[in-house]
């Protein structure tokens, strides 16, 4: 025994070491200790597919966060409200984890916390009914205080849970304030003090803007704060995002460019220009087994860019189901949109009517202001069996729109990213865009070897230009087909933009 140690020590350089099995325990620990711990990602957001929706907010929070959790090396988890809308046949397996009381200003509300695990993302709901049993998400008189409780409770619940995430990611003015409670009070106890925020602009016309005198009453910020939200002469929720988060982003590269420019900024501009160093632009992706031709249990037909003949079955029935004449050579142009002026409708008032003088249907879905809701209505009156118009908000309709038409106008004057156009051309049917936003980065044209249409200048006479250069287009079948094989090939799944994400935060972390 003796022997042993004194030849031990000799090979230590005299420090006393213990028997050769130590050595062999040592030797396995290495390695774990050499393996990085998973990062934890926190995501904070108004919605999220497919629990709720109100837009494409909720589908980016859902397949995103979805994407990010397949890397094992992190640990996604995401804090939603807990909505009255929120889906019936989810929200029968969410369960309970516990209650705390939220301090928000003099107020001290209750908050329950339930939690549901889905495609490795761990999902919180921040449940109080007086803010959230109402129909909706959006629209209240008190907007303001429902979110306020909802950000300062997911600062308060990671306490609660024992979840220091290494980056929090906000997402538009409704989680602004989860980033400024992080770093006007949290930032000074231990636990929260290496937490990063990055805060993503979904869409810069939401900016969250209140009035001055209930920044201490109604946000629970300190007047000494009152530079970092002050805007305007108001409060505005995602200037003071963008200033106090370590980097911020939007949803396309154009649109990380065009909101430095007064036309798009919705009066920011300033505000981004001064924090440029800290802007990146990602364009979104979609989830591709979320939409997908091929096993879309709401389509008339399976079909898929190996074997695209379903997509004429889908045509058939879609002008079927709509009461439209059922003729497979007439190009059926479609919308799918929120009714809203930023979307180019009056580009579409001013022309349609010259491309109806042609052999085409048109379809359109969706709700939003009543002059245009009430104008197609009309539209759909005076060209009946050419037009239709479905004021609705109805997924499985708009996947039966998506599969069946042929051509998709987006002529958006602003579009961050937009969704739609990658959803449509997945579906086979060829995306005419305006050069804008993350229309410009997801559609090339057609003449340059693209995957759909596109024209720069918001005129209305542009777009006619390009419409009609599609209709041409169409009318050689075979050129035809090899645009939709090309339209639904382009990648538009989350693979590179979720590694722009992994790089963002991990630089973050350096
Ligand atoms: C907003 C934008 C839209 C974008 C979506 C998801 O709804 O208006 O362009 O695709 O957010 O980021």
């Amino acid at each position: 025994m003796e022997r042993t140690e004194k030849t031990t020590a000799k090979k230590t350089g005299g420090r006393m070491a213990k028997t050769p099995v130590k050595k062999t325990v040592e030797k396995e620990i290495t390695p774990e200790i050499r393996v990085d711990p998973k990062k934890k990602i926190l995501f904070v957001a108004s919605e999220a597919a497919p629990f709720i929706a109100t837009g494409g907010l909720a589908e980016v929070i859902g397949s995103l966060s979805k994407a990010l959790a397949k890397n094992e090396r992190y640990d996604v988890r995401v804090i939603l409200p807990l909505y009255q809308d929120i889906r019936k046949d989810y929200r029968k397996d969410f369960r309970f984890i516990g209650n705390l009381f939220v301090p928000l200003s003099w107020r001290n509300q209750y908050c329950g916390i339930f939690e549901y695990v889905k495609d490795n993302v761990t999902f919180y709901f921040v449940d109080n009914e007086y803010y959230f049993k109402r129909p909706g998400c959006y629209g209240y008189y008190d907007d303001g205080e429902r979110f306020a409780f909802f950000c300062r409770s997911v600062l308060e619940i990671l306490g609660f849970i024992g979840f220091y995430p290494d980056v929090m990611h906000c997402h538009d003015w409704q989680a602004a304030l989860a980033a400024l409670y992080l770093k006007t009070i949290y930032c000074f106890r231990p636990e929260y003090q290496f937490i990063r925020a990055v805060f993503t602009i979904h869409n810069i016309e939401y900016q969250g803007k209140y009035s001055l005198d209930i920044l201490e009453d109604l946000f629970g910020i300190s007047n000494g704060f009152r530079n970092l939200v002050e805007y305007d002469r108001c409060i505005n929720l995602m200037k003071g995002a963008i200033e106090c988060c370590e980097r911020f982003t939007t949803v396309s590269p154009t649109y990380a460019a065009e909101i430095k420019d007064p036309y798009y900024a919705h009066g920011l501009d300033p505000i981004i220009r001064r924090n440029e160093f800290k802007l990146t632009g990602i364009l979104n992706g979609i989830d591709p087994e979320y939409y997908d031709p091929a096993t879309d249990a709401a389509l008339f037909a399976n079909y898929s860019a190996a074997d695209p003949s379903g997509k004429a079955v889908c045509k058939e029935e879609l002008q079927r189901m709509l009461n439209l004449p059922v003729r497979k050579d007439t190009p059926i142009i479609a919308m799918i949109s929120r009714l809203v002026s930023h979307k180019g409708l009056d580009l579409v008032r001013e022309v349609i009517e010259q491309v109806l003088r042609q052999d085409v249907q048109f379809v359109l879905l969706g709700t939003g202001e009543s002059q245009y809701e009430n104008y197609f209505n009309d539209l759909a009156r005076r060209y009946s069996g050419k037009v239709v118009s479905v004021i609705s908000f109805n997924s499985d309709l708009s996947r039966k729109i998506y599969s069946g038409a042929d051509i998709f106008l987006m002529p958006s004057k602003s579009e961050p990213c937009g969704l739609s156009q990658m959803i449509a051309s997945r579906y086979g049917t060829v995306a005419v865009v305006r050069e804008t936003g993350g229309l410009k980065d997801s559609i090339t044209p057609y003449g340059a070897g693209g995957n759909g249409f596109t024209f720069a200048n918001y005129d209305a006479y542009d777009m006619l230009y390009v419409v009609n250069e599609a209709i041409e287009v169409y009318k050689d079948q075979k050129e035809w087909a090899k645009l939709v094989k090309k339209a639904m090939e382009t990648d538009f799944s989350w693979g590179t933009s979720a590694k722009s994400y992994e790089g963002l935060y991990l630089e973050m972390l350096k």
